[in-house]
């Protein structure tokens, strides 16, 4: 199973992708996370997204796309993997379709989660993630047992710097001009199952599984 999931900031991929992975059997690959990774151990990567990041901008294909055929090219890959974040642009996918070619693989499925944007800062801005498991609640929306404590390994839970009202918004903004597009990309292939964001999570995760059917 070769999965991307599209969809805007706060749409839900990160939700879903931890129940696709565990239920598929494949590594979550979430550009987003590795960049947050990188930041947090203080490396060269980290140094050079971080100020993109905070802005709501993409960081650059340079740094980006390399990043991702390195991961790819890794053992636990060959069963296959779940792009999470990645490709955000025209130029992504292009080098994405590379890798493909390369490897001799195709994609299976590109799940794009569909959500209004009226609801996206909300869901941003009240999200909170576990430090040391990376589990995902939301203070109204998917509220932890304990305020501030995740319910997996009751680590601490904490708000993501570019979760504010402010960089949200261009992040959404750069969403529409940039990635949305890909939809149209990866329709004219005919592997996009659009899904209804706006549900609850099980039942979300629902009908990205009947979208998969039997899929391997
Ligand atoms: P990234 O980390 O990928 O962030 P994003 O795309 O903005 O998406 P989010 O992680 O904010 O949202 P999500 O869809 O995962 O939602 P979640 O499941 O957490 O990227 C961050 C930055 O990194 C970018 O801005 C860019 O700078 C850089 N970057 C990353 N990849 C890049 C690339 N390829 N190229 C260049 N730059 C790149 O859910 C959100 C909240 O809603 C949670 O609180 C959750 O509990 C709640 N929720 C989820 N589902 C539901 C539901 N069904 N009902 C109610 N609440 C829900
Ligand atoms: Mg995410
Ligand atoms: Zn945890």
């Amino acid at each position: 199973m070769r999965l991307i999931l599209l969809g805007p900031p706060g749409a839900g991929k990160g939700t879903q992708a931890a129940k696709i992975v565990e239920k598929y059997a494949i590594p979550h690959i979430s550009t987003g996370d590795i960049f947050r990774t990188n930041i947090s151990q203080g490396t060269e990567l980290g140094k050079q997204a971080q100020g993109y990041m905070d802005k709501g901008l993409l960081v650059p294909d340079e740094l980006t796309c390399g990043l991702v055929a390195d991961r790819l090219s890794q053992e636990d890959c060959k069963v296959g993997f779940m792009l999470d974040g990645f490709p955000r642009n025209l130029f992504q996918a292009i080098s994405l379709d590379e890798i493909l070619k390369d490897t001799d693989t195709k994609l299976t499925k590109v799940v794009n989660i569909e959500v209004d944007k009226e609801l996206l800062v909300a869901r941003a801005v009240g999200r909170r993630i576990c430090k040391s498991c990376g589990a995902t609640f939301h203070v109204e929306f998917n509220p932890p047992k304990e305020d501030g404590v995740c319910d997996v390994c009751h680590g601490e839970l904490y708000q993501r710097a570019d979760d504010n009202e402010e960089t949200v918004s261009k992040r959404i903004q750069v969403y529409l001009d940039e990635t949305k597009p890909l939809v149209d990309y990866y329709s004219k292939q005919g592997i996009v199952a659009s899904i209804n964001g706006d549900q609850q999570i099980d039942k979300v995760f629902k009908d990205i599984e009947l979208s998969l059917g039997s899929e391997k």
